[in-house]
């Protein structure tokens, strides 16, 4: 530790400095992650080794591909987990929640400093989390139904972090189409199945030009050249097992009867086509104008189906095969010789399309649908892929509305209420974790501050007037960062998944209180298991965390439209 004079009460504990280098890395870590947070947030040029290159301002992209550099500091590993667990489950909020985990642990470290004890601090951030979810849950968080569809398309809409407004107004609605279409729900309890929603990408045309298909397109499959393009009034077979015969054992026989009796191979060819034939004659007549399996079909049963106007797909993916059969009713057969009539689906139209550079099979099943396709258009893979993962973002914050029905406003205005809520509760407690709950509350202000910074605006400024708004009663204004300024989220129609939140804010503080519990590294790496004294293992830590410092530094510093407004890599002097 430095000076020794700034701690009181744990000071010569080695066990605190520990602690405080965890509490660094940390930092370290959130402040290179954070400046990408919002829809004019930072992206971060991500350098592949083979050469790729990826500009993003996504937490989930950012977050992966950090974990690929293999940060040492076990403490960092723990604030990627998290991240990626709240991804995982919610699709969205990676970057809140590494940015709240250094805010907590940052105000921790104040806390140290004043001589609290961990164990005070933790149960007072137990308490403020607690309170948090109960105020958010009671106080913050707004009911609504799934017919608010205005509401339901700004949740998405704030979710797809789109800095140009034309393109998240049009994505937005696309997939608010989307939603409604995919709804379902037992017992009353609506839901939305993500699987019956599929994304295709197309590397070619404008993003305006993506669009949404009722029904499923089977992407990169083009149909056998004597095939019909275009079945209307479909009835669609589906099978997952082959339409074909064991080649093996064909040419087995064939050879035999070469070395035996070579009249005999015309004849085992041609019984051969006869069973194949006899295979597809039964298929046509169940009705079916449209076979799609997710395995082979010999080219013989091909011809015939081509020759009876039968259109035919092959390996197509049995992922597909599911979205079709939701789609339009048919049952995905194992045993071709028991399909009736009644196993058929039915669609508008089944028909091979070009669509960029590729074939694309596309079953429409009418404005009924319950499966849509995506189609994502763009000029670069790059673009595509991008918007890929913010699509995604929208699609699952449809989900956690759907499934939870409460939002808050976004753009920090619900991080304002909460923290004047927990403030209130704060002064309310007559012990020293009144001033840890304090501490909480002031962390989440980091969310408003941040985005403030991102549109330009200068944060303490910023943070004092939402302040005094909310204290004022208005309580829905927020960082308007599409327009530069402080302004209501009720008419800019930034809203958020309630559950998001509050997700965010318990994972972030399970994972700070995890890493305040730590005050020792145990290691088998040879190099530190070595170590004689304490000052050696502390020694390591502060080269860990300098070389974090430096290579986060390093491999960041390609940041995006450059450092001119985030100068957060620049270097920073270390304290020991
Ligand atoms: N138009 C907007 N105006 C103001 N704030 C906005 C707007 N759109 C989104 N936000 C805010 O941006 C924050 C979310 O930003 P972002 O999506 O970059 O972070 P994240 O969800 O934590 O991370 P990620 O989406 O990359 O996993 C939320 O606080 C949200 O309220
Ligand atoms: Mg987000």
């Amino acid at each position: 530790m430095a000076s020794g004079q700034e701690y009181t009460g744990l000071q010569k504990d080695r066990n605190l400095e520990i602690l405080l280098s965890n509490i660094r890395v940390c930092r370290i870590f959130a402040d290179v992650v954070k400046t990408s947070l919002g829809p004019l947030g930072m992206k971060k040029l991500i350098l592949m080794e083979l050469g790729d290159l990826v500009a993003t301002n996504d937490g989930g992209t950012i977050i992966r591909w950090l974990d690929l550099l293999k940060i040492s500091p076990p403490t960092v590993k723990m604030m990627i987990e998290a991240a990626r667990a709240q991804e995982l489950e919610f699709g969205d909020g990676c970057i809140s929640t590494v940015l709240l985990i250094g805010e907590f642990l940052s105000k921790a470290e104040n806390l140290l400093k004043l001589g609290i004890h961990p164990a005070t601090i933790i149960e007072g951030y137990k308490r403020a989390l607690n309170k948090a979810i109960e105020l958010l849950r009671e106080k913050i968080s707004i009911p609504v139904s799934i017919s608010q569809q205005e509401i339901l398309k700004n949740v998405i809409k704030t979710a797809i972090k789109q800095g140009d407004a034309a393109d998240a107004e049009y994505f937005s609605r696309l997939l608010l189409n989307a939603t409604i279409k995919v709804l379902s729900g037992d017992n009353g309890k609506p839901d939305l199945d993500l699987d019956y929603v599929k994304i295709i990408h197309v590397k070619e045309g404008y993003l305006s030009d993506s669009c949404l298909i009722n029904g499923v397109v089977l992407d990169r499959k083009g149909l056998d050249p004597n095939m019909p393009k275009k079945i209307e009034n479909a009835k669609i077979l589906l099978l997952n097992v082959p339409l074909a015969l064991h080649q093996a054992k064909f040419i087995e026989q064939s050879i035999k009867a070469l070395l035996t009796s070579p009249k005999h191979v015309q004849e085992i060819i041609m019984q051969r086509k006869k069973m194949l034939e006899g295979m597809a004659e039964k298929i046509v007549a169940t009705g079916a104008n449209v076979i799609i399996s997710s395995q082979n079909i010999d080219e013989i049963v091909l011809g015939y189906f081509a020759k009876n106007n039968v259109m035919a797909i092959r390996w197509a993916n049995k992922f597909d095969l599911k979205k079709i059969s939701h789609g339009t009713g048919a049952r995905i057969i194992s045993n071709p010789e028991e399909a009736t009539a009644g196993d058929l689906g039915f669609a508008e139209s089944v028909e091979e399309l070009k669509i960029g550079d590729d074939k694309m099979i596309i079953v429409r099943c009418g404005s009924q649908s319950k499966v849509v396709s995506l189609i994502i258009r763009g000029s670069s893979r790059v673009i595509v892929e991008e918007t890929e993962k913010l699509i995604k973002k929208g699609l699952y914050s449809a989900r956690s509305v759907i499934r939870d029905s409460r939002v808050v406003y976004g753009g920090g205005a619900a991080e304002i209420d909460l923290s004047l809520f927990l403030k209130d509760y704060a002064y309310s407690i007559r012990s020293k974790e009144q001033i840890v709950i304090e501490k909480f509350a002031e962390a989440l202000e980091e969310i408003p501050a941040q985005l403030a910074k991102s549109a330009g605006l200068d944060p303490i400024m910023a943070l004092t007037e939402l302040k005094a708004l909310h204290q004022g009663g208005n309580r829905t204004f927020g960082i308007d960062v599409l327009n530069f300024r402080i302004g209501d989220m009720r008419e800019a129609g930034v809203l958020e998944p309630a559950s998001i939140k509050e997700n965010i804010i318990k994972t972030a503080i399970e994972t700070a209180l995890m890493i305040l519990r730590i005050d020792d590294v145990l290691t088998t790496k040879k190099k530190i298991k070595e170590r004689h004294d304490d000052k050696e293992l502390l020694e390591e830590l502060h080269r860990e965390a300098r070389k974090l410092e430096l290579r986060l530094g390093r491999e960041l510093r390609r940041d995006y439209e450059k450092v001119a407004i985030d100068d957060t890599w620049k270097w920073k002097p270390i304290r020991y």
